[in-house]
């Protein structure tokens, strides 16, 4: 395949950036043509900011699945489109071909029919990284049911609660996981939140640990089983669905600052666009290279960069079922050296973690396969990158520092490999089409260079979130009502004074724990679900591995109050099941009370200091009903 709107150089780039943003639908109009569209859009966007109405080629249909398999099939048919490698090294790895892939999407996509999943369903997909979850992910996408992916690290209570809100009735998983030494059982955890969701009228088990599981009659299926029918019904194809531009493609849940998450939608036409313009100008990519996006597909990361972005390219994505220290340190360049990575896109959290390991990973290892890398899902200290540079990418390999959000559908602000500029902990320049502003609190825009304010963005680009699933006001109030007529990120952010911008962090009750955003309400809510707690306040400090720790401020009622081990230990329990191991506080410590306003207000502020290891500079604390409250937790910080 050929990329003609990649962009060749830093001259190149501004003269297309000049064009998308003083022409952006003639910009759009044009990129869209290299699809494949079952109908052409009759108006390229409409959109306003206020209710906020977006609408990116409007009376377009296509299916995402045909740009993504069906075009390739003939030039590119015998490429490989996934390889896999498995959690355990000795095990055999699998690759499949654009071929084998198509056919097995429309195999399984004939599972889903006979299961009785229409265009417009909504299927929960919670499986561990195996082929099947991506080609889970397209067979919904092949007969228009909607897809969301729930990351294998939630609970059973976090699943029904997503499940009742996006009122899945249909759900695929595993019967378990393999990640690292853990077995992770899926399929027990999905009948734990279905105790809850009487709704749900099939689940689709793919066999993969072999843990023992129960088949509730009448709803549970194997997809074993399933394949099997299909095989004996004699013909494999499936059509594609024609959507909409604008219909659903899926929903991506994600936290927020209030305590309960949002169904981030994302459509058809916009979002296929955009994740492929950005895949094939970030990375470079050139025809034959392997991809190795690290992260997970129940994260955005994955579903873009492993699954749509490469796959509507005719890359070749590799994906890899385990984590970055099994069975040791050195997993990511064993498994680099062995299929000949070129491309090696990765998150600060897992740099950090590995450069603990020293140099012993690197024995035996080459790495000369490797011609970019990337990082992406948090802020990357200058160190982390300066190690990455030196000890991955043996200083000739550029890293794009790649910025954006669930809600941007791919990347905003990022270099372009070996093409634009680098500078380490910058994202640098937006891409093509996006245009950024930098506000004050007020949100009157901040113009000139060396200056930092919130980040917002002023006009749409085609993969920008169209909705919150099921309450379009949650939507507006969120993202399009602090700043009149922008998008608000939620981000602080600097511009140098060649107009670079630096991610400094989220500006709101949002924490980035190893690149996974969790809300600090979230982690409250379920923190005071346990019966001791009184009242809890939740706040990020600065984790040299993590990038943000949790630290949790709890107050426990006297009449309970018992083993400080025990309780917290409790705690931690109580938050592993109401929403997932990944939310755990790093620390609890236990107060008698919370510094509040007057008016009842929890002064975060001086909360997050003390947790910070401040204990000098804590702002004005006259405004707060008890200042003894602030002594007596800075006695206590752990
Ligand atoms: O704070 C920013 C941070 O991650 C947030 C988005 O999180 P999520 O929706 O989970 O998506 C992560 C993967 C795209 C952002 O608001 N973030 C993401 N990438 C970067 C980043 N912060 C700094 N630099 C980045 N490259």
């Amino acid at each position: 395949m050929s990329y003609p709107y990649q962009i060749k150089s830093l001259e190149q780039y501004h003269e297309v950036y000049k064009k998308s943003v003083e022409q952006p639908e003639a910009f759009w109009d044009n990129i869209a043509q290299n699809f494949l569209w079952k109908k052409k859009w009759d108006k390229v966007l409409e959109w306003n900011f206020k209710e906020p109405k977006i609408q990116w080629f409007q009376g377009a249909t296509l299916n995402i699945t045909e740009n993504c398999l069906d075009r390739h099939l003939e030039k590119n048919g015998d490429t490989p489109a996934l390889i896999w490698e498995p959690n355990d090294p000795e095990e055999h790895h699998r690759v499949l071909t654009y071929k084998e892939l198509h056919f097995k999407v429309m195999q399984f996509a004939n599972v889903l029919k006979n299961n009785g999943v229409k265009k417009g369903d909504r299927v929960c997909i919670y499986m561990g990284m195996i082929p099947e979850l991506a080609i889970a992910v397209l067979a919904c996408a092949r007969v228009g049911a909607i897809h969301s992916v729930i990351f294998g690290g939630f609970s059973a209570q976090s699943i029904a609660d997503r499940l009742q809100d996006a009122q899945a009735e249909f759900i695929i998983t595993c019967d378990g996981a393999f990640r690292g030494n853990k077995d992770i059982p899926l399929k027990g955890v999905i009948d734990d939140a279905l105790i809850a969701c009487k709704f749900v009228k099939r689940v689709i088990v793919c066999t993969r640990t072999r843990t023992p599981v129960s088949m509730i009659k009448g709803r549970d299926v194997w997809w074993e089983d399933e394949i099997k029918k299909v095989e004996t019904q004699g013909n494999p194809f499936c059509p594609a669905e024609e959507m909409s531009a604008e219909d659903i493609l899926f929903i991506l849940y994600t936290s927020g600052s209030t305590g309960k998450p949002k169904g981030v939608v994302h459509t058809c036409g916009g979002y296929m666009v955009w994740a492929n313009y950005t895949f094939v100008n970030v990375f470079q990519y050139q025809p034959g290279e392997i991809h190795f996006c690290t992260a997970d597909i129940g994260w955005i990361t994955g579903h873009t960069y492993i699954v749509y972005g490469p796959l509507s390219a005719g890359a070749t994505s590799l994906m890899f079922e385990g984590i970055p220290t099994y069975p040791d340190a050195g997993r990511f360049w064993e498994i680099t050296d062995k299929y000949k990575v070129d491309i090696l896109y990765t998150a600060p959290t897992a740099i950090r973690s590995l450069m603990g390991f020293g140099k012993s990973q690197f024995i035996g290892k080459h790495l000369s396969s490797l011609k970019k890398l990337g990082t992406v899902g948090e802020p990357i200290n200058e160190e982390a990158w300066q190690w990455y540079f030196k000890n991955v990418g043996k200083e000739k390999c550029p890293i794009v520092d790649t910025w954006w959000q669930t809600e941007t559908g791919a990347t905003l602000i990022s270099n372009m490999a070996g093409v634009t500029p680098a500078k380490p902990s910058y994202a640098t320049l937006p891409m093509p089409g996006v245009q950024p502003v930098l506000v004050d609190e007020a949100g009157k825009e901040i113009v000139g260079n060396n200056v930092s304010g919130n980040l917002c963005i002023k006009f749409p680009w085609p993969g920008m979130l169209r909705t919150t699933y099921g309450d379009h006001e949650r939507c507006r109030q969120t993202y399009f009502s602090t700043y009149e007529n922008l998008y608000f990120t939620g981000d602080g952010c600097l511009r140098d004074a060649d107009g670079n911008y630096r991610i400094t962090g989220r500006v709101d009750d949002v924490l980035n724990v190893s690149g996974h955003r969790i809300g600090t309400a979230e982690v409250e809510n379920a923190i005071n679900m346990h019966n001791g707690v009184v009242e809890s306040a939740v706040v990020g400090y600065p984790h040299d591995i993590k990038g943000q720790g949790i630290y949790a401020y709890v107050i426990f009622s006297t009449e309970m109050k018992h083993d400080e081990d025990l309780m917290r230990k409790d705690i931690l329990q109580t938050v592993s099941r109401i929403i997932g191991a990944i939310a755990k506080p790093d620390k609890i410590q236990f107060v008698s009370g919370l510094p509040k306003t007057r008016s009842g207000k929890i002064m975060r502020r001086i909360l997050r200091k003390i947790a910070e290891g401040e204990t000098e500079n804590l702002g004005d604390t006259t405004t707060l009903l008890d200042p003894n409250v602030v002594e007596e937790i800075k006695k206590g910080k752990i």
